[in-house]
C-alpha cells in the first residue's frame, strides 16, 4: 500500500510517500481501506516529536509507528475471525496510527460512518468530535440550560464543541477572531465574541462551563467569568513548553485554583472509543451536528495540509481524499 512514512522526527519535509507492506489483520479486528483522513494537532505533536512527552507515545528516539495519521472513514475490506459487529463493505470511520496510508488495521475505534456525511466530511469528526463530546459531557457534565463559553470556538475542536453544547441545551458563547464570527454564529452560538475586540474577561457575564480550546488565559482571568459553582474543561494550551506542552500550563491553572475551591477539570486525552463515535453518528444524522471543513487537499499533499495546521486560525477542519476520489 502507499503510505506517509517518517524515519526521523520533524518538519513535514521528513514524511515520504513509500510503498510498504498492508498492516495485519488481527482476529478481533477490522482491515479498513482508507477514503479519507484529516490533520489534527495531534498529528504534529506525532511527526515533530514535541512536546517530548509525546515520545511516550510517538517514540523515544525515532517514530514507533512509521506511518502518520490518525482519523480515517473507509470500507472495511476484511474482518477478523472474533469480529461479529462489522462486515466485508461496511462504511466505517475512526481513529488509528497510520491513517496517512491506503489502509488501517483497527479494533476498537471505529463505528459506523455517519450515513449522511462523505467520506472526507466523516474523517473530519473521530478525534475533534469526540474531544468536544468528552469535554462537555465527561469533565464538564453539561446539563440543559446552563451557560457556556468555549474560548477557541473557530477550529477543529471549537466547532464541535458549540454545536454539541448546543444540542446538549446549553446557552453558548464562543469566542474566535473576526474572519470566524458569522460561521460560529451559524454554528448556533447564542453570542460570539471577537477577541480582537471584545475581552470576555472583563465583559461582567459569568458562566457556568468555560471550555478552554485556546488555553491562553490565565486563571486569574478565568475565575472572574466562571460562576461560584462552575467548571474550567482545558483542552488545549500554549505550545510554549518544549517538554510537557500544554499541559504543563493547564496543571498550573488546575494547581493554582485550588484555594479558589471552583472546579478545574483535571487535564485530559481524549481517548476515541466506538461507543463516542456512535453517539456523534446519531447526533450528526438527526441534524444536530455538522463537520466544519475549511479545505480538502489530494493525498500527495499531506505535507501541506500539515503546514497550514502549523500556521493556525484554521475555520474547521483540513480534511485529505487519500483513494483520490475513488470511493
Ligand atoms: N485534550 C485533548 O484530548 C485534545 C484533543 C484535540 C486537540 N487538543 C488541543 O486543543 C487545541 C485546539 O485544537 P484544534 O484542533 O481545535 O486547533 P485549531 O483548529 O488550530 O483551533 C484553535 C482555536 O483557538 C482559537 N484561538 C487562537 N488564538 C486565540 C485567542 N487569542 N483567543 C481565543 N481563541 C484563539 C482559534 O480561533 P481563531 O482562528 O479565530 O484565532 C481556533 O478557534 C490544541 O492545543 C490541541 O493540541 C487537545
Amino acid at each position: 500500500m502507499k503510505a506517509f512514512v517518517y524515519d526521523r522526527f520533524g518538519t513535514p519535509e521528513v514524511l515520504d510517500l513509500r510503498d510498504i507492506e498492508s498492516p495485519a489483520l488481527a482476529d478481533d479486528g477490522v482491515l479498513v481501506r482508507v477514503h479519507a483522513s484529516s490533520v489534527n494537532p495531534l498529528d504534529w505533536h506525532m511527526l515533530t516529536g514535541t512536546p517530548y512527552l509525546a515520545r511516550a507515545q510517538a517514540g523515544l528516539r525515532k517514530p514507533r509507528h512509521g506511518v502518520l495519521g490518525t482519523d480515517f472513514a473507509g470500507t472495511v475490506e476484511a474482518v477478523g475471525k472474533d469480529v461479529t459487529h462489522f462486515g466485508i463493505g461496511d462504511d466505517v470511520y475512526g481513529a488509528r496510527n497510520g491513517a496517512f496510508g491506503d489502509y488501517v488495521s483497527v479494533r476498537k475505534s471505529i463505528a459506523q460512518k455517519p450515513s449522511n456525511l462523505t467520506f472526507e466530511e466523516a474523517a473530519a469528526v473521530p478525534v475533534a468530535g469526540v474531544t468536544a463530546l468528552q469535554a462537555l459531557r465527561d469533565k464538564g457534565k453539561v446539563t440543559p440550560g446552563q451557560t457556556v463559553l468555549v474560548n477557541g470556538a473557530s477550529g477543529g475542536v471549537g466547532t464541535f464543541t458549540v454545536q454539541l453544547a448546543k444540542a446538549l441545551g446549553a446557552n453558548v458563547t464562543g469566542v474566535c477572531s473576526t474572519p470566524h464570527v458569522e460561521t460560529v454564529r451559524a454554528l448556533g452560538a447564542d453570542e460570539v465574541l471577537d477577541y480582537t475586540r471584545d475581552d470576555f474577561a472583563t465583559a461582567g457575564k459569568r458562566y457556568d462551563l468555560i471550555v478552554d480550546i485556546a488555553g491562553n488565559r490565565s486563571w486569574a482571568e478565568l475565575k472572574r467569568v466562571l460562576s461560584a459553582r462552575g467548571t474550567l474543561v482545558i483542552v488545549g494550551g500554549p505550545k510554549t513548553n518544549r517538554w510537557v506542552g500544554p499541559l504543563g500550563d493547564a496543571v498550573g491553572r488546575r494547581l493554582v485554583a485550588i484555594p479558589d475551591r471552583r472546579t478545574v477539570a483535571a487535564p485530559f486525552i481524549a481517548a476515541i472509543k466506538g461507543p463516542d463515535l456512535v453517539a456523534l453518528k446519531e447526533l450528526i444524522e438527526a441534524g444536530k451536528v455538522t463537520p466544519v471543513v475549511e479545505r480538502r487537499y489530494d493525498f500527495a499533499d499531506v505535507p501541506d495540509a500539515l503546514r497550514r495546521l502549523g500556521k493556525g486560525h484554521l475555520e474547521g477542519k483540513l480534511v485529505i481524499d487519500v483513494a483520490g476520489g475513488e470511493a
